[in-house]
């Protein structure tokens, strides 16, 4: 069957779910009020980088199965479904910002009446729990008019892709939660489910809206709890001559109750989901009148990992002030060009604030990094050229590219070489004799 399909929000969740429905044979129209993005998308480029992404929107912009606009009326014309995949970021103090969910609500409400009959409404955007049945729900019928469960259905069916491998995990989920609010309303999304994923559903659950919201925060919180777990191991590790976290968590991984995953340790969880998402799950357990003291620490532990790699290369250098401080990466994670609440732009404030001069390369996230920060920094076009006449060095984002340097690179091209991993992406033995070399949560014997 041919559904038509109408996205709203065209960030990394929107745009490569309207191109992987769209590569399966779906026509899917996208709708932002970013004309930017849209002409973009027009033309066949994703205005993100993520692997696999631009070859798929280029082909289903090309045969006409995927199409974008700024207009919600084109959009939601003889739409089956239409998915809400808009931000919902912070608010100053922590709590989340519904205003684009609210706006967009807004928009499809007043083009319900174009949709195709027993419309399904599905909010993608993560919210807290009551958002789609106290907020979504009301404005949906009274700028329609219409009766949710009589004349239209809604869902809350959370996301949960990585970014940097957005279109494999669109591909291959763990699982698909559906939260119904108007009951019955789960099996028309799995139909369609089933229909992209050729009849093989991968497991789900079909439980009430307030469920779903709460599974998709207690998810990235407990991901978030898990890096800041080892992260507090490799703190400790850090102090023990002959320790290494990085044993550590391949020790603790073979218990099947841990599992191996998520326990990197490093400068800590960054980009624009587990900072934000741990935040406004905080922000609204303190709304009910409950203090989350683990997720606190969790959060706080976060937010002192990167202090670590400043005041490690200051110990080494007895001062930051007029020292060169290279730093490779800047993206949140390798594989993407996002630079949104990156370690790096942290790290940079640090070390600038001590008085350093901070040279910087990522292979994919110079240009964003260059709208946020100006002349404050210098771009490197290459590693190597990021390392030159360096005093030290900090590996921020673990890029494969960077992987291939070698200690000789090093010595060859800084004025101290000086590495300091913050993302064990070298190979302590390899590199210790050659230079100095000191890691996240490794102490030599
Ligand atoms: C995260 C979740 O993993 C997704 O399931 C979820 O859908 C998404 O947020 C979202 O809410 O939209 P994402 O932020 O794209 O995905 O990336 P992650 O792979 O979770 O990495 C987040 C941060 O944790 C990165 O800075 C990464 O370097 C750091 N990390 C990850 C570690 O420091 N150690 C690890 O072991 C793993």
């Amino acid at each position: 069957m041919e559904y038509k399909i109408c996205v709203i929000g065209s960030g990394y969740v929107g745009l490569t779910m309207a191109a992987c429905f769209a590569i399966r044979g779906m026509k899917v129209t996208c709708v932002d009020v970013d004309k930017e993005r849209i002409e973009k998308i027009k033309r066949g480029e994703p205005p993100i980088h993520e692997p696999g992404l631009k070859e798929i929107v280029a082909e289903v912009t090309s045969d006409g199965m995927l199409k974008a606009t700024e207009d919600y009326a084109e959009g939601m014309k003889g739409a089956e479904f239409s998915f809400i995949c808009v931000g919902t970021p912070s608010k100053p103090d922590g709590s989340i910002d519904l205003s684009h969910v609210i706006s967009a609500a807004e928009a499809v409400g007043k083009n319900l009446h174009l949709a195709s009959k027993n419309h399904l409404v599905v909010v993608k955007s993560t919210v807290v729990p009551g958002t789609t049945s106290k907020i979504v729900a009301p404005i949906l019928e009274s700028s329609s008019g219409m009766k949710i469960g009589q004349d239209f259905s809604l869902i809350f069916n959370p996301e949960f892709l990585r970014e940097g491998s957005a279109v494999e995990d669109t591909f291959h989920p763990d699982r698909i939660i559906i939260g119904e609010y108007d009951e019955g309303s789960g099996k028309k999304l799995l139909d369609l489910y089933k229909e992209f994923y050729n009849n093989l559903l991968p497991p789900y659950i079909i439980t009430n809206t307030v469920n779903a919201e709460l599974i998709k925060y207690a998810n990235n919180a407990f991901l978030a709890t898990k890096i800041s777990f080892i992260n507090e191991i490799a703190n400790i590790c850090q102090r023990i001559p002959g320790a290494d976290v990085e044993i550590v968590a391949k020790g603790i991984g073979l218990d099947k109750r841990i599992g191996p995953l998520f326990l990197k340790a490093g400068l800590g969880y960054a980009g624009p989901c587990l900072p934000k998402d741990l935040s406004a799950l905080i922000a609204y357990a303190q709304s009910l009148g409950y203090g989350p003291l683990l997720l606190r620490a969790v959060q706080h532990t976060n937010e002192n990992q990167p202090y670590r790699a400043v005041l490690l290369a200051k110990n080494l250098l007895n001062t930051l002030k007029g020292k060169r401080v290279a730093l490779l990466g800047l993206v949140f994670k390798p594989n993407t060009d996002d630079i949104r609440n990156a370690i790096s732009l942290k790290l940079i404030n640090m070390l600038l604030k001590e008085g350093a001069q901070v040279a910087v390369f990522d292979p994919k996230g110079l240009e964003n990094a260059k709208k946020l920060l100006g002349n404050a920094v210098v771009y490197a076009n290459s590693a190597v050229e990021c390392i030159k006449d360096a005093d030290c060095c900090i590996v921020v984002t673990e890029w494969d590219e960077f992987r291939k340097l070698r200690p000789e690179d090093f010595v060859k091209s800084m004025r101290n070489p000086i590495i300091i991993d913050g993302r064990r992406v070298y190979d302590p033995k390899e590199f210790s004799g050659k230079l100095t070399y000191v890691a996240i949560g490794y102490c030599p014997s």
